[in-house]
């Protein structure tokens, strides 16, 4: 389980880069005061996601626009065809937790 940061410090609308020791980095995502995460690196490039733009439940791949759902990690418009990875995220207290070990539901 990482520890992504705290609830405040993502605001709703807004995305953050998770940088990992051991694997490649998460992006973290704040819709409407919801957290969801999924994999950082986009499946049509070397494009962090962190960096595109969040319009509801799609992040915008900011290469190429693209579009992934960061609930479930599909991809949603092309060039993007191959899927991300999410994964579930847990609050605790003020902070917030993504399980990578677990992918989150479909
Ligand atoms: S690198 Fe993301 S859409 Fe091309």
């Amino acid at each position: 389980m990482l520890k992504a940061c705290r609830v405040d410090d993502v605001e709703p609308g807004d995305t953050l880069q998770l940088i990992c020791d051991d694997r490649p980095p998460i992006a973290l995502y704040n819709v409407d005061g919801t957290f969801y995460a999924t994999d950082d690196i986009c499946s049509h490039g070397d494009a962090s996601l962190a960096d595109g733009l969040l319009e509801g439940c799609a992040i915008e791949c900011p290469f190429h626009a693209g579009t992934f759902d960061v609930r479930t990690g599909e991809a949603l418009t092309r060039p993007c065809v191959d899927k991300i990875n999410a994964y579930p995220v847990k609050i605790e207290g003020d902070h917030v937790y993504v399980l990578l070990h677990e992918t989150a539901p479909a």
